[in-house]
């Protein structure tokens, strides 16, 4: 195997498996000075199969430390995506009065000769912070056959009514029930079925409290959920949210249900949860989701590992004029890995562009530009004769990632594409921050109020940025370039 810095397309700060295939993000929880990432993990082979738990674990969601496989498939099945906390006051009793970590997860098993699954949620526990986990006897916890798609808990701890909740994924809705002790599960109520985007199959669900910043307003609940590839949807896997309120029963969305809330308008950002955390203080909502694509994660081309996260964001709301917001910016902990910084200011941006030549294909980029006259504006990451854009286009008043020449396309007939989201300039400006890493660009705009993610594979890496305006000249205000070290670096 390569050195791990050495070949092209692999990320250099975001975290990826040490080898093989790897999907959603699982069980983020942070105990005792310690942010847990479990996994979607094939640990024989770069594409999908038997799941178990892969595991890693960081002080500062920069610096990753990879740990033994944390669950493995067993009589009950495989090991699905679900989630993990931390049961402070041993309602489970398993941590004889104290607290310990229990993760809850789906066990898929295929009914032979068919090809429809078993899917049944089950416990696992640690008494040793998150290093060794023993399944519960009495698996599974939570069976109901009449749903063939039936996965992906979502658990926490509801204060106002002291009690677990669980939401769940069951085919076009979701499913949420009370526990008092994580082993036995009670319904409660369902959410969804005639609410937001039915592209694909409901999968991996979110719910959470967060305040609205800088309002007088009441907080509100946010609900994460993904949605998987369909063929006929061009887009693929995708992950939409939903705002509203929750009794400790009832979720109830704010909006009309015919509205959809993306929460990234990539292509390459799909199964994202966020970290529980302790005693139910979650004033830090953090979020990671799984930088990839149902529709060619299994093609993707990289190398002995296949798959990689998205950098950790922090997760506010906003008050917009259509109503409250997702807003995501990328946590702090990054700039530990900024190295001398290139600065420009005060530059007429034309067709010929600025170029920043000779940089490492790991880049944090702060970027404000008055648009003046141009129809549009933005920045081309160019390796070699290819490249990928980051735009916006004025009359159309849309963001945009163009990764139709990015280099490596041809592994599945609808990676190469161009896509958009509505963006409107603030005072004649865009602000725009990003983070290229080798093979993802992470496009953040409007201050965390529209993101986008993608995947690219350039051909020798990325050797050349390049600014432009076109049908009119526009104004460099600043720019800021940081070449990031690895974190794999000596
Ligand atoms: C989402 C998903 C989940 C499932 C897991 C299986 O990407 O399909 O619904 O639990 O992946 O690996």
């Amino acid at each position: 195997m390569k050195p791990i810095t050495e070949h092209p397309l692999r990320p250099q700060f975001h975290f990826t498996p040490p080898a093989n295939w790897m999907n959603d993000p699982n069980g983020m929880v942070y105990y005792e000075g310690e942010y847990h990432l479990f996994y979607q993990y094939h640990p024989d082979s770069t594409v999908w199969g038997p799941m178990h738990w892969g595991h890693a674990v960081s002080r500062d969601l920069v610096y990753w430390e990879h740990m033994p496989i944390a669950l493995f498939p067993d009589q009950n099945g495989t090991i699905f995506s679900g989630s993990a906390v931390v049961d402070w006051n041993d309602t489970s009793g398993f941590f004889d009065g104290g607290p310990g970590l229990v993760a809850i997860y789906t066990q898929m098993e295929m009914i032979a000769g068919t090809d429809s699954s078993k899917q049944r949620q089950s416990i696992a526990y640690s008494k040793d912070n998150g290093r060794t986990w023993i399944p519960y006897e009495g698996n599974p916890v939570l069976i109901d056959e009449r749903f063939p798609d039936f996965r992906d808990p979502k658990v926490f701890w509801h204060e106002q009514s002291s009690s677990w909740v669980m939401v769940l994924a069951a085919g076009d809705r979701l499913f949420l029930y009370r526990s008092p002790d994580l082993k036995s599960w009670t319904f409660a109520s369902e959410f969804g079925a005639q609410e937001g985007s039915h592209d694909g199959v409901w999968e991996c669900p979110d719910l959470f409290e967060l305040p609205v910043e800088g309002e007088n307003e009441a907080s509100r609940w946010v609900m994460i959920v993904s949605i998987g590839d369909a063929p006929t949807c061009s887009e693929g896997s995708r992950t939409q949210y939903f705002v509203g309120c929750f009794d400790g029963t009832t979720f109830t969305n704010e909006n009309t249900p015919n509205t959809v809330l993306w929460l990234d308008h990539g292509r390459d950002n799909y199964a994202g949860v966020t970290w529980s955390d302790a005693q139910g203080n979650d004033s830090e909502r953090l979020f990671i989701g799984w930088m990839n694509n149902w529709k060619y994660a299994n093609l993707i081309p990289t190398g002995e590992w296949r798959g990689a996260m998205t950098l950790v964001r922090k997760l506010s709301l906003r008050k917009e004029q259509q109503g409250v917001r997702l807003i995501q910016n990328v946590v702090d902990g990054y700039r530990q890995l900024r190295l001398q910084g290139i600065e420009r200011s005060n530059e007429l941006l034309s067709a010929e562009g600025i170029q920043f030549a000779g940089l490492s294909g790991q880049l944090e980029i702060e970027a404000e530009i008055e648009l003046m006259m141009a129809a549009e504006i933005g920045l081309r990451f160019k390796s070699g004769d290819k490249e990928t854009v980051v735009g916006f286009n004025a009359a159309l008043a849309e963001l945009f990632i163009d990764r139709t020449i990015s280099g490596h396309i041809d592994f599945h007939d609808e990676f190469a594409c161009r896509h958009s989201a509505p963006l409107k300039a603030k005072e004649g400006r865009i602000k725009l921050r990003l983070w290229l890493d080798r093979s993802s660009i992470e496009v953040f705009a409007d201050d965390g109020g529209l993101v986008m993610t993608d995947q690219l594979f350039p051909l020798d890496g990325t050797d050349c940025i390049e600014l432009y305006a076109i049908g009119g000249k526009a104004m460099l205000r600043t720019m800021r370039v940081y070449p990031l070290r690895s974190v794999y670096a000596a």
